[in-house]
């Protein structure tokens, strides 16, 4: 039987929930970077193994946490570029952790309408898991509730570089010139450009770098930093972060008089959206 997030679901966890979502505007993407599995394991006298072994119960949690709330994108930093200077034995623990999470959950996440997507130099990656990961993607392509991506054998500089070298391609190519290079169109050649920019960014095992993350991406979201081991963050801690992102003011460079005048303006044309709704409905006198 495939567990339905939403149906079971604690009457505290779905009130807590319920809570957070009144209290304000959930980030529509939330990236995190896992930090902290090898600590946790070394601070019990385990192989480093079983940190990254009980780090997976760290993604379910959150997975389905993020999913209830209904987060449009949560990226997960499960394997960067510089990974692969581990050692040999690790490197093949974490592919064989990865395989083994696709294959254990993929049922319940599609179930769960979560569309699985994956970013970072994949055809690094070996190739049972290249095969496990795209069957994945491709079995959950057409869901439309949670995005889940996987940043494996990323890099964020890796990505901008690979972004310019295809500008280039295509000036080349005479389908742009150099004038058409904005923000906007760079971040289409970008690998993330099927989700919004991070609003919240999640950083556990207290380090305060981004260690290659996003780096285009997260230029204005709001960093969380906990100390906290990822094998012990869990729905609870998400919930923190949450309440601690929505209680932040935004300000993209502007003063926090012209961020409430713009908050005032944005409510106003939302209330002037649903009175004309609500006009068609009501009776004509
Ligand atoms: C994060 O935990 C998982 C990966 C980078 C794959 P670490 O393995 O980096 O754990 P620490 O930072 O050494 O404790
Ligand atoms: C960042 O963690 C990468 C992942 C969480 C996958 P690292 O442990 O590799 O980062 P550094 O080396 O401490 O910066
Ligand atoms: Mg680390």
């Amino acid at each position: 039987m495939i567990n339905d997030w939403q149906k079971n679901q604690e009457k505290q966890d779905s009130d807590k929930q319920s809570l957070l979502t009144s209290h304000g505007i959930l980030p529509k993407h939330i990236a995190i970077i896992m930090d902290g599995n090898g600590r946790w394991a070394i601070e019990r006298n385990l192989p480093r193994a079983a940190g990254h072994q009980q780090g997976i119960e760290s993604v379910r949690d959150i997975v389905k946490a993020s999913s209830q709330l209904g987060i449009g994108y949560l990226t997960v930093y499960a394997f960067s570029m510089e990974n692969w200077k581990r050692p040999h034995m690790e490197i093949s623990i974490l592919m064989s952790l990865l395989k083994q999470y696709l294959i254990n959950e993929i049922d319940e996440l599609d179930a769960n309408n979560v569309r699985l997507c994956a970013i970072g130099k994949l055809n690094a990656l070996p190739k049972p898991v290249q095969k496990i990961l795209s069957k994945a993607i491709e079995r959950t392509a057409k869901n439309t509730g949670l995005t889940l991506t996987l940043a494996l054998s990323y890099s964020g500089r890796w990505d901008i570089i690979r972004a310019v070298q295809m500008i280039a391609l295509d000036a080349r190519r005479g389908n742009l010139s150099p004038e058409d290079i904005n923000e906007e169109l760079f971040s289409t050649y970008l690998l993330t450009s099927h989700m919004p920019e991070p609003d919240l960014l999640i950083r556990t095992s207290g380090e305060m770098r981004l260690s290659n993350y996003l780096l285009w991406e997260s230029a204005y979201s709001e960093i969380y930093i906990t100390n906290l081991l990822w094998p012990d963050f869990r729905r609870t801690d998400l919930y923190d972060a949450l309440e601690n992102y929505m209680n932040r003011e935004r300000r993209y460079g502007m003063t926090s008089q012209q961020m409430n005048i713009e908050n005032t303006k944005a409510s106003q044309s939302q209330d002037s959206y649903l009175q004309r709704i609500l006009s068609t409905f009501s009776p004509k006198s």
